[in-house]
């Protein structure tokens, strides 16, 4: 097992809840957080990291000067022009930076034959932004790992996620929600397991250097690979007894018929008719996080969930 890799990180994306997680998980590290807003404290107590303002958005980045090694779950599309303009304005300050750790998402890969513009241009954004990334990194041979996670989950400290808890609270507000039959496959990953890769690459990235022949791009989810309805029924058993959501009924329609139902929405709104459609694809056969960790696999789902 690596020992806690003693070179300093910048943490970006910090008040998401893999960026609290991370700050929970870091134990000995040194951590510093560049952001527009200061980190919380950790949830067992104890002090915040040091913080360092950061607009992403600014030409200048805000004056921030970033050291050691970076780890961004800032949208990627912010963070790859900021680190861009960084490397230009200081190559010395860019060069002695340890490597570069990002966080995209599956969806440059999943959503890549989309219908909907919507769609299409988060591809466009995500896979520019890898690209730009690539060669920012690639031009000062400084070592970068993209981590393309599916689907993050959970709660850490006071920060949740905002897609399997809207699918909780759905399920408690609805009497019987209707599938397109068992629904494709989904491989969720708790925002911990995904901060635990972040910190594990960190530890080991430094010492290995740049090296070109490396995959670059990490696709990434959770142990379990489970249909979308067996997801939702963990989700249930995962409630408090008592919990409205465990009363909610799974209604496996014929896929057509979910489909021909659904139909009227792609007047109103064609991305949601494609995220309906999206329920019956199979957005799984990513990394599982256990084999980069070692160890067990984590059986779905993770606690603890968003509130
Ligand atoms: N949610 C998912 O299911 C999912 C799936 C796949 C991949 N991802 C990726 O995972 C990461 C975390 O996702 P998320 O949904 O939790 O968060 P998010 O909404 O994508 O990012 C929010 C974070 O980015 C920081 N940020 C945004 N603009 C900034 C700027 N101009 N300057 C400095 N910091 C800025 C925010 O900091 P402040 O607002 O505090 O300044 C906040 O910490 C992202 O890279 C996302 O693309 C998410």
């Amino acid at each position: 097992m690596a020992l806690p890799s003693p070179t300093p990180i910048t943490l970006f994306g910090a008040t998401t809840p893999s960026g609290q997680a991370l700050i929970e998980l870091a134990g000995g590290r040194q951590l510093v957080v560049a952001g527009r807003r200061p980190p919380l404290p950790p949830a067992g107590g104890g002090d915040p990291p040091p913080f360092l303002p950061c607009d992403l958005e600014q030409a200048s980045g805000g004056g921030a000067a970033p050291k050691g090694l970076l780890v961004s779950f800032a949208p990627i599309w912010s963070f790859a022009p900021w680190l861009a303009r960084f490397a230009s304005s200081d190559p010395a300050g860019f060069h002695a930076l340890h490597g570069v750790i990002a966080c995209s998402s599956s969806s440059v890969i999943t959503k890549r034959f989309a219908a909907n513009g919507f769609d299409r241009d988060l591809v466009q954004r995500l896979r520019q932004a890898e690209d730009l990334l690539t060669q920012t990194c690639a031009a000062h041979a400084r070592t970068l790992r993209i981590l393309a996670p599916t689907l993050i989950y959970g709660q850490a400290g006071p920060l949740g996620d905002r897609n399997l808890s809207k699918l909780r609270q759905l399920l408690r507000r609805l009497p019987l929600m209707p599938l397109p039959g068992q629904g494709g496959l989904r491989q969720p990953i708790h925002c911990r397991q995904l901060a635990a890769v972040a910190l594990h690459l960190a530890d080991r990235l430094p010492q290995a250097g740049f090296d070109p022949s490396q995959p670059v791009h990490l696709p990434l989810g959770g142990d379990d690979t489970l249909a979308y309805a067996t997801m939702l029924r963990r989700l249930q058993d995962a409630t408090e007894p008592g919990d409205a959501a465990r009363r909610c009924g799974l209604l496996a329609l014929p896929p057509r018929l979910f489909q021909t139902l659904a139909s009227p929405l792609l007047l109103l709104s064609p991305k949601t008719f494609e995220a309906l459609l999206r329920m019956s694809a199979d957005l799984a056969g990513f990394t599982p996080v256990h084999r980069i960790l070692g160890g067990g696999p984590e059986p779905f789902p993770v606690l603890p969930l968003a509130r």
